[in-house]
């Protein structure tokens, strides 16, 4: 099959986070389909490939998102079915938190053709830089927040949490339009279950361009209903906790290393894993 597909990520910050790769794949594609967030990164792009087609006019006020992604497939898919090697150009990473770049893939391996996906740096990989937080220090939960409202979870207060689209708490229609103070309510409610309502949240919006600044305002959990949330914020709760050592498996891990090491002859070091030889039985 002639027509091929590659959904690559153009990072966050304009001009700045694209890999050589995706520039390279976006330059030589036949047609771009840009799926970014502002206009200033869809101009840039436009002057880096020959065809270049926006994805943001299938976005309406009033619109499922659903049905949105479900037209930005059909028209990539339409180009790939015409033997056309087609790049559809997401900001951040195009494969998180991002519906319609997986669709489109799986859609045309499923009908025969190439398709593939390039990471980007997303809203994430920056949130740990700017706020300097490694996920590995305490674990890390991601959530969408309406589905974490929509559904029963567990949430563990001892790890970080960060929420993608805040702004459109509790919206029930699938919408564009940010949702307001009484949705967020019910979300502090929610949260209110697993963190004490003084609990330090941070707002934070990475700088999509030199000419931005990156927001990171702190506040107390029960300020989130008057907050000012725009569609590109994400909501981080660091841990309300301290991690809770597991007595029980602490004691039968050290009863496992007390065996290995009284069947291991004196002087001879304990190896984490196996160095057998590839070939041993
Ligand atoms: C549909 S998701 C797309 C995420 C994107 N694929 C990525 O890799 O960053 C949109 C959500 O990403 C987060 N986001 C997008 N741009 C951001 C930015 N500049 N700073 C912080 N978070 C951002 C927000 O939570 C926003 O509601």
């Amino acid at each position: 099959m002639a027509g091929n597909l590659v959904c690559v990520g153009t990072g966050i910050l304009l001009g700045g986070h694209l890999s050589p790769l995706a520039q390279n794949l976006i330059e030589q594609a036949d047609v771009v389909f840009s799926g970014m967030s502002d206009g200033f990164t869809e101009l840039w792009i436009e002057g880096l490939a020959k065809d270049v087609r926006s994805l943001q006019q299938h976005y309406a006020d009033g619109k499922s998102r659903n049905l949105t992604y479900n037209e930005m497939v059909d028209a990539m898919l339409c180009e790939v079915r015409l033997g056309k090697k087609v790049v559809g150009a997401f900001y951040g990473h195009p494969g998180i938190f991002a519906k319609a770049p997986h669709e489109a893939i799986a859609t045309a391996r499923a009908e025969g053709f190439e398709a593939r996906m390039i990471p980007g740096i997303s809203a994430e990989d920056c949130l740990y830089a700017d706020l300097g937080l490694d996920p590995g220090k305490t674990g890390c939960q991601h959530f969408e927040t309406t589905q974490l409202m929509l559904y029963q979870r567990r949430i563990d207060p001892s790890a970080l949490l960060v929420l993608w689209q805040p702004a459109l708490a509790g919206d029930l229609t699938l919408g564009i339009r940010p949702t307001g103070s009484a949705e967020r309510e019910l979300l502090v409610e929610l949260l209110s279950q697993d963190y004490p309502l003084n609990h330090e949240c941070i707002l934070y919006e990475a700088a999509t361009t030199a000419l931005h600044s990156t927001r990171i305002e702190r506040l107390p959990l029960s300020a989130l209903p008057q907050a000012r949330l725009e569609l590109h914020t994400t909501l981080v709760l660091p841990p309300s906790q301290p991690l809770t050592p597991n007595s029980q498996m602490r004691a039968r891990l050290q009863a496992l290393a007390d065996t290995q090491t009284q069947g291991t002859p004196q002087g001879a070091t304990v190896l984490p894993f196996s160095r057998k030889k590839a070939n041993s039985p």
